[in-house]
């Protein structure tokens, strides 16, 4: 059981946490999947959360065989997709309770750090004017192996120079909750119980989540808020 005073700082997922872009992986995704004559569905999308380009696109492949050339074109064609639907994005796309959080987890004094398997999360989180708010940044650049591999986190962890235990890392993916319960981290799902039950505490959302919120459940480890 975690006290309040092993916890030192907060890990965040950036799609799907802080703000919608989970939707237009999903749309940049579906248009080629349409363009290509693949069925996609939305359904389809929820195995696709917190996993990387290539592996998602195939998982949309489902061992349909394509040349690397043409996988490489299709890859760049979504990110394309997504590129356009991102650029509009401001800081009121920030989901509710994100930025209320992390600023009270920094005035409390803990740290904070983004652990997203995007590439695309520096534009992203520039966009939401948000990267002053955190302390180190880990994306899809960062290491090899991503979600459900630990080593996402582990990097974010070791830039804040903080051991995993001391950790909190808040997701809203299956792999995500993976990935930090195989780093030893302290979990908490954003979404449905029915995809986050492996967390340590699930709440729908952020919205009216305070820090305090977040640390009472970890030390009851009450489930489902
Ligand atoms: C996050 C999202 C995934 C996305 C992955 C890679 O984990 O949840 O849906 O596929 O990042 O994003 P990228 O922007 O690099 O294609
Ligand atoms: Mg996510």
């Amino acid at each position: 059981m975690p006290s309040r005073l092993t916890i030192k700082a907060f890990i965040f997922d950036l799609d799907g946490v802080i703000t919608d872009t989970a939707e237009y992986h999903y749309q940049g995704w579906k248009r080629l999947a349409e363009e290509e004559g693949l069925p996609f569905t939305r359904a389809d999308n929820e195995q696709l959360r917190g996993v990387p380009r290539r592996e998602s696109l195939q998982l949309i492949l489902k061992g349909r065989r394509y040349t690397e050339q043409k996988i490489l074109e299709m890859m760049d064609r979504k990110n394309r997709y997504y590129l356009g639907f991102i650029r509009a994005i401001s800081p009121r796309d920030l989901l509710p309770g994100a930025k209320e959080l992390l600023e009270k987890i920094r005035a409390a004094g803990l740290r904070t750090a983004l652990g997203s398997a995007s590439k695309n999360t520096g534009e992203v989180i520039d966009r939401l004017g948000i990267r002053p708010l955190f302390d180190a940044i880990a994306d899809g650049y960062s290491v090899e192996r991503q979600k459900p591999a630990p080593d996402l986190f582990l990097h974010a962890a070791a830039q804040l120079a903080l051991p995993p235990a001391a950790c909190v890392v808040e997701e809203d993916a299956a792999a995500g909750i993976q990935a930090a319960q195989a780093g030893g981290f302290h979990s908490v799902g954003l979404g449905p119980a029915e995809r986050l039950g492996q967390a340590e505490v699930v709440f729908p959302n952020l919205t009216g989540v305070h820090l305090a919120d977040i640390l009472t459940a970890l030390e009851g480890e009450n489930k489902v808020r």
